[in-house]
C-alpha cells in the first residue's frame, strides 16, 4: 500500500507515476477537446516518453489515432506486440476486448483505454455463464474462442483464435473432436468450410458491421470494377465469402493493397479510407459504404491525450480469470508461432529478477 498523496488532477497514486509530468495536465476531457490537433499530438508524444508508454492502434481507428500509434495492426499483431513490448504502459486504441487481451498477456503493465464505452457488440453475444451451459451439454468438445470475446469467455476456452489464424487453430485440434466455436457464426462457418469439418458447434453471434454487407452491393461494385480483386473479412456472411478472391484479416487486406492496384474491400469503411490515403494512385472500392464500426471510432486525439495525462481508464481483471484466459491466448500464439513458452533457463532468470527486486512474493 502506498502512502503517496493522490494527485488532485491526475488522480495518480502509484509512486512510479508520482513524478509530475513536464507539462500541466488539464482538469477535464472538455479542456482537451478544445485544443488544436498539433498541441494534442505534442502532449501525447511528451507524455508517452515520461511514462515509457506505447500506443497500440487497430486498423479501424480514425486517421488521427493511426498517425500517433506506435503499432498499427490486426488483432493478432497487436496481441503479439502486447505480449512482447518492454513499455511500462500500453494505451490501447481499439475496442475493449483488445485492451483486455493486452492486460491478460502483460499483467504487470498498466493498460489504458481512452474511452471505456468502446466495446465490441459481437463480443457481447456470449457470456461466461452461457458458454458454461453449452459446455455442460457437450463435455467432449474443445472450445475455440474468437479473440473478440471477454476475458471470462477466453478463460472458459481451450484455445483462442483471431481472423488471421482461425483456420490454423481449428486444424491444430484432433479432427474427430467436436468444437464449440464462439461467438462469430460467420467465422465458424468459414473455418468449417476451409477445414472440411462438420463437427463445429457455432454460437449464433455476429458483427453488425460485416453481417449487414449485401450481395447486391458486391454485384454493383463488381459491375463497375470487373477486374478488381475482391477481398473480404471472414466476419462477413458465407454467400459473400464464396464470391471473394481472398478472405483475410484487416492486416491481410493491408498487405494485399500493397500488391494490387484495384481492390473491392469487404470490411470496415475506415480501412478503405486509410488505404486510399496511403496509395493515392490505386483504386479501392468499399464493398459497403455503410460498413462503419461506431465503437472503434469513439477514440480520438483529445481522449488519447487525456488518457495519458490522467492514467485513465485502466483495464483491470480478476487474477484467476486472467491466468486462465492467458493460457488460451498462449496456446493460440504457439500455433501462430508468435509466442514460445519460456525455457527453464529463462524461467530461472525471471525468478531471480523477481527475488532480487525484493517484492517477497516468490
Ligand atoms: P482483425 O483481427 O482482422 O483486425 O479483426 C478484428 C475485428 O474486430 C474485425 O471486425
Ligand atoms: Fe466488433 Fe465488428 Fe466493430 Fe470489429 S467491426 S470491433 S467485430 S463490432
Amino acid at each position: 500500500m502506498t502512502n503517496a498523496p493522490e494527485d488532485p488532477v491526475t488522480k495518480a497514486t502509484r509512486t512510479e507515476f508520482m513524478i509530475r509530468p513536464a507539462h500541466t495536465p488539464l482538469p477535464t476531457l472538455v479542456d482537451y477537446l478544445e485544443l488544436p490537433d498539433e498541441e494534442l499530438q505534442e502532449r501525447i508524444q511528451r507524455r508517452k516518453g515520461e511514462l515509457n508508454a506505447v500506443i497500440l492502434g487497430h486498423n479501424y481507428q480514425r486517421g488521427e489515432i493511426q498517425d500517433v500509434s506506435d503499432l498499427l495492426g490486426d488483432s493478432l499483431a497487436l496481441s503479439q506486440e502486447a505480449s512482447e513490448t518492454d513499455a511500462d504502459v500500453i494505451v490501447f486504441c481499439g475496442v475493449h476486448f483488445m485492451a483486455e487481451t493486452a492486460k491478460i498477456l502483460s499483467p504487470e503493465k498498466t493498460v489504458l483505454m481512452p474511452d471505456l464505452r468502446a466495446g465490441c457488440p459481437m463480443a457481447d453475444f456470449v457470456t461466461g455463464d452461457a458458454l458454461r451451459r453449452l459446455k455442460a451439454q457437450h463435455p467432449e468438445a474443445a472450445v475455440v474462442a474468437y479473440v473478440n470475446s471477454s476475458a471470462e469467455v477466453k478463460a472458459e476456452a481451450d484455445i483462442c483464435c483471431t481472423s488471421s489464424n482461425a483456420v490454423d487453430v481449428v486444424s491444430s485440434l484432433p479432427r474427430e473432436q467436436p468444437i464449440i466455436f464462439v461467438p462469430d457464426r460467420n467465422l465458424a462457418r468459414y473455418v468449417a468450410k476451409r477445414t472440411g469439418r462438420d463437427n463445429i458447434i457455432a454460437w449464433d453471434g455476429y458483427c453488425y458491421v460485416h453481417d449487414d454487407m449485401l450481395m447486391e452491393e458486391l454485384d454493383q461494385a463488381k459491375e463497375a470494377h470487373p477486374d478488381a480483386l475482391v477481398v473480404i473479412h471472414p466476419e462477413a456472411p458465407q454467400q459473400l465469402l464464396d464470391r471473394a478472391d481472398e478472405v483475410t484479416s484487416t492486416s491481410g487486406i493491408v498487405r494485399l493493397a500493397e500488391e494490387h492496384d484495384t481492390l473491392i474491400i469487404g470490411t470496415e469503411r475506415g480501412l478503405v479510407d486509410r488505404l486510399r490515403n496511403d496509395h493515392p494512385n490505386k483504386t479501392f472500392i468499399p464493398l459497403s459504404a455503410a460498413a462503419i464500426c461506431g465503437n472503434m471510432k469513439l477514440n480520438n486525439l483529445a481522449k488519447l491525450a487525456w488518457s495519458l495525462d490522467h492514467l485513465e481508464h485502466e483495464v483491470t481483471m480478476d487474477e484467476e480469470i486472467r491466468s486462465r484466459a492467458e493460457a488460451s491466448l498462449h496456446r493460440m500464439l504457439e500455433v501462430s508461432q508468435g509466442w514460445k513458452a519460456p525455457t527453464e533457463e529463462e524461467r530461472e532468470l525471471e525468478l531471480a529478477g523477481v527475488r532480487s527486486s525484493g517484492c517477497g512474493c516468490s
